[in-house]
């Protein structure tokens, strides 16, 4: 039996839409101002494509590049201005920094109403609270995938890998409020495999590659794989690296019932959740009713 393959781009492209006709409906154009500091490559593709994606949802994309060695209190006084920018409806200022740039001083500049990553600390203390607020993109995207499969998780045993800000602690929340019982394991985590073993639901955002092996998977588990690892191509192929997930996939496919592919999985539903969580921001903002945007969140 080989598990069904979450089709990452399709459903994120179906998000895309939605929110494409959601934009069409509102008063005015929603902003979105996307802050890239230095010149990782990864990063710049990200940018690039949030940037694209914007603009064929309808909205007005602002991009502010800087260099790298940028002062910290120079990037707090350009998160500032658009913060009380009123024509600016979204703020997210790519990650990581520079080493010399503190996260934390920049993100507390950015006013939580425009906070579309969900990374502040008002948004991440209502998400803690179970009040309504602006998610996080990829743990989004991660509980839409899962519903994509199976629409009422309640009960399903969750379990997390991983306990970063940006994935993995959030991840269990989200899947809390949709009352999984969720499990969060980390680089502590006393026998993985047998945590795994137990979960209907696994999500993987450690960033190793193929960590997870094929008998850690529960027979007929939905797996979520969040990494995106670049490791060496095998030899008889032409590029030189390849993209591989947390989970080794070629295993996981015979025990899975469903998993999400590396590329073209989770990665897709961040930009498409991020575009959403713009508009939302927009509609709350100016007072607008927000129109639905569903595709299964
Ligand atoms: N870097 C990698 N993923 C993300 C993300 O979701 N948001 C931001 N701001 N930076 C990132």
């Amino acid at each position: 039996m080989s598990a069904r393959i979450i089709d990452g781009k399709v459903i994120a492209a179906r998000l895309r839409t939605d929110v494409a006709a959601a934009v069409r409906t509102l008063p005015a154009q929603p902003a979105l101002a996307v802050v890239l500091v230095g010149d990782d490559p990864a990063s710049q593709v990200y940018v690039a494509s949030k940037v694209k994606q914007t603009a064929e949802a309808g909205m007005r994309s602002v991009e502010i590049r800087l260099a790298a060695e940028t002062e910290e209190s120079e990037l707090i006084a350009r998160v500032a201005t658009l913060s009380a920018d009123p024509e600016i409806d979204g703020i997210l200022v790519q990650l990581p920094l520079p080493k010399h740039i503190d996260e934390a001083r920049v993100l507390a500049a950015l006013d939580p109403s425009k906070d579309v990553d969900g990374l502040t600390e008002a948004s991440a203390g209502k998400l803690m609270l179970g009040k309504p607020g602006l998610r996080p993109c990829t743990p989004t995207g991660c509980v839409i995938l899962a519903k994509s499969e199976r629409p009422d998780l309640a009960g399903a045993n969750v379990a997390v890998i991983g306990r970063s800000i940006l994935v993995g602690k959030p991840a269990a929340l989200l899947f809390l409020e949709q009352n999984a019982t969720v499990t969060i394991a980390h680089s502590k985590t006393r026998d993985l495999r047998m945590l795994c073993r137990g979960a209907d639901i696994l999500v993987a955002a450690v960033g190793r590659p193929e960590m997870i092996k094929g008998d850690w998977i529960r027979p007929g588990a939905i797996v979520i794989d969040v990494g995106i690892n670049r490791v060496p191509a095998p030899e008889k192929e032409t590029a030189k690296t390849k993209l591989v997930g947390d989970v080794a996939y070629a295993e996981a496919l015979t025990t899975a019932a469903a998993i999400t592919p590396v590329p073209g999985g989770v990665g897709p539903m961040t930009i498409a959740c991020l575009l959403r969580n713009t508009v939302l921001a927009a509609c709350a903002r100016r007072g607008w009713t927000a129109p639905d945007m569903l595709a299964g969140g």
